[in-house]
């Protein structure tokens, strides 16, 4: 019998008892973003898993209420890992910093609100597991 089975076997087993999980986030929506006199925000949202980044999403024309459809995976997640979600007001100069959201990760389904820093509120699910 080849003698390299019951290693391959092994590496498996080992793998699927590996700590690193699935990370889902979706269902990203703000809402009362911050206008300023008659400019409103051009939103979008850059995603960060601990030092990953997971991408970001379209940017949201003359909105203060925008959601998402974009959702965003990372196949190499942990428990504990910090999940960041910062929202811009996309300007073809300087992207304007409207808040920062962080959570640390747990395994489950978690819907969070965040208060950013410049108005407004952050709304996402997450799913770890
Ligand atoms: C995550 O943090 C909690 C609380 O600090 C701790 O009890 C748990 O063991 C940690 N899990 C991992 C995988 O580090």
């Amino acid at each position: 019998m080849d003698s390299s089975v019951p290693l391959v076997l092994l590496l498996l087993m080992c793998s699927s008892i590996m700590v690193e999980a699935q990370l889902k986030v979706y269902n990203l929506r703000a809402t009362g973003l911050p206008t300023v006199v008659v400019l409103t925000t051009d939103a979008f949202v850059k995603l960060s898993c601990g030092f990953t980044s997971l991408g970001k999403t379209s940017v949201r024309y003359n909105d203060a209420n925008p959601w998402w459809e974009e959702q965003f995976s990372h196949f190499k997640a942990k428990e504990n890992d910090t999940l960041t979600l910062k929202v811009y007001d996309y300007d073809l100069i300087f992207n304007d910093l409207l808040g920062v959201c962080k959570r640390q990760l747990k395994v489950g389904t978690y819907q969070h609100d965040c208060f950013l820093t410049k108005g407004g509120t952050l709304h996402y699910t997450y799913t770890l597991g």
